[in-house]
C-alpha cells in the first residue's frame, strides 16, 4: 500500500490459497452446507480444546440459539452491557426476554462486574458479557457470580477469537461462547459465526434450530419438532473461514505488534497527558480486534473523524450506547441511565488496525492525530 492511499480502519486479508479453495468448492457441485462446514467445525472444535462447536450464518444467530437452548423467553431477564454492537441485546428482545443493562468499567470498557450483583432479580436467567475489542471481560467475577446465583453465561465473544483469559483461550472453557466471522473480525467467513456449547448442552437441538427444525433419519425419513431458523453456513463461506483459521495466530500476533507500536507512538506525542484515554495496555490477553481511543468530551467526534478523513485516515465508531437507540428509549431507557457507557460511547474512536497495515501507517495515524488534536486546542 502506498503511504498516501486511503487507510481503512480495517480490511480482511484473504490469501491466494483460500481463493483457489473457494474456486474448487464452487466447481465441486456442492456449495451450501456440506463437507467444508464439517471440516471448519472440526478445526474450530480443536481450536477450542475439543468442545462442541457449530457454525452458523452469523454471530447474532448463535446468541439467539444459545438463549433458545436455555429456554430464555418472555418474563426472563438477561444482563448485558450497553456498550456493544446492538446485536448483543437485540437477540434478547428477539426471544421475547428483557435486556437489563449494567454500566461499563470506563477503563476496560467492558461490563463492570462489580455492578452486576446489584442488578440481579428473581427474573435474571443469564449474563451476556461482551469482550469488547477483544479484551476479555472479567470472567472470573462473572462466572463466580453466575454460579452463586444459578445463572447461565453466554459470552458474546464476537470480537475475541484467539483472546486469552488467565492463559486460556476464550471459548475453551466456561458456558456458551459465541463468535462472529463478519469481515471486520480477526478472521472472516464473509458472514458467519460459531457457537461453542458447554458439556451437557443439547447439540442436536442447536443443530435443528439452525435449519427449520429438521431431523433426518435413514435415506428418506424427516421430522420437524421445533421452529428452527434458516441460519446454516455455506461451504463456500466455510472454506473461507477454514483458510482464515489457519492464519489466526499470525494475524493476532501482528495485531499485538501493531498495538504495541500504537502505544509507543501515542506516548511519543503525549496523548494521555492531553486527555486522550488509551485502551488498557494488555499485550497478552487481548487479540487486539480494535485499538480505540477516547478523546476528551470537548473534541467533537464527527469533526475529528472528518479531519482525519481529510488526511486519508478512516476511523470507526464502536459503539454508540445501545440504550439510547429509539428502540430502547421506547422501552424506558433514557440519558443518564448508564453514565460511563454514555460518556465513552459519545467519544470512542476506532483507529485503523489490521494485519496487512504497515508499521509506517501507525506513525502516519498518530502524526495526523497529533496535528488534528492541536487544531482542537489539545
Ligand atoms: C460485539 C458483537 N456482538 C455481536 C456481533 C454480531 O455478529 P454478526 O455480525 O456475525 O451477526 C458482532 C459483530 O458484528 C459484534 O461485534
Amino acid at each position: 500500500m502506498q503511504s498516501q492511499d486511503i487507510l481503512p480502519f480495517t480490511r480482511p486479508d484473504i490469501d491466494d490459497d483460500t481463493i483457489a479453495g473457494v474456486v474448487e468448492v464452487l466447481r465441486s457441485g456442492w456449495i451450501t452446507t456440506g463437507p467444508w462446514c464439517a471440516r471448519f467445525e472440526q478445526a474450530l472444535s480443536e481450536f477450542f480444546g475439543g468442545r462442541a462447536v457449530l457454525v452458523y450464518a452469523s454471530g447474532t444467530v448463535t446468541m439467539e440459539v444459545a438463549l433458545k437452548l436455555l429456554d430464555i423467553g418472555p418474563g426472563d431477564e438477561v444482563m448485558t452491557t450497553p456498550l456493544s454492537w446492538v446485536a448483543t441485546s437485540n437477540v434478547v428482545l428477539a426471544v421475547g426476554a428483557t435486556p437489563v443493562f449494567v454500566d461499563i468499567d470506563p477503563v476496560t470498557r467492558n461490563i463492570d462486574a462489580r455492578r452486576i450483583e446489584a442488578a440481579i432479580t428473581p427474573r435474571t436467567r443469564a449474563i451476556l458479557p461482551v469482550h469488547l475489542a477483544g479484551l476479555p471481560a472479567d470472567l472470573e467475577a462473572i462466572n463466580a457470580l453466575a454460579e452463586r446465583h444459578g445463572l447461565r453465561v453466554i459470552e458474546d465473544a464476537a470480537q475475541a477469537i484467539g483472546s486469552l483469559w488467565q492463559g486460556r483461550r476464550i471459548g475453551s472453557f466456561g458456558d456458551f461462547a459465541s463468535f462472529s466471522f463478519h469481515p471486520n473480525k480477526n478472521i472472516t467467513s464473509i458472514e458467519g459465526g460459531c457457537l461453542v456449547l458447554p458439556e451437557g448442552a443439547d447439540v442436536d437441538l442447536a443443530r435443528r434450530l439452525r435449519l427449520q427444525g429438521v431431523q433426518r433419519s435413514g435415506l428418506d425419513g424427516m421430522d420437524v419438532d421445533v421452529v428452527g431458523g434458516k441460519s446454516n453456513l455455506t461451504d463456500v463461506a466455510a472454506r473461507v473461514g477454514w483458510g482464515q483459521l489457519q492464519r489466526l495466530e499470525a494475524f493476532n500476533a501482528r495485531r499485538r505488534d501493531l498495538a504495541s507500536q500504537y502505544f509507543a507512538a501515542c506516548d511519543a506525542i503525549g496523548l494521555e497527558a492531553r486527555g486522550v484515554q488509551l485502551p488498557p495496555r494488555d499485550l497478552v490477553q487481548s487479540n487486539w480486534h480494535m485499538f480505540q481511543i477516547v478523546p476528551p468530551a470537548q473534541v467533537q467526534r464527527a469533526a475529528l473523524m472528518q479531519a482525519l478523513k481529510d488526511r486519508g485516515i478512516t476511523t470507526g465508531v464502536h459503539y454508540p450506547p445501545i440504550h439510547l437507540f429509539s428502540l430502547y428509549r421506547a422501552r424506558g431507557f433514557k440519558p443518564g441511565d448508564f453514565p460511563e457507557a454514555e460518556r465513552v460511547g459519545a467519544s470512542i474512536l476506532t483507529l485503523p488496525l489490521f494485519p496487512a497495515m504497515l508499521d509506517s501507517d501507525v506513525t502516519r495515524v498518530t502524526a495526523a492525530l497529533d496535528a488534528v488534536l492541536r487544531q482542537f486546542g489539545l
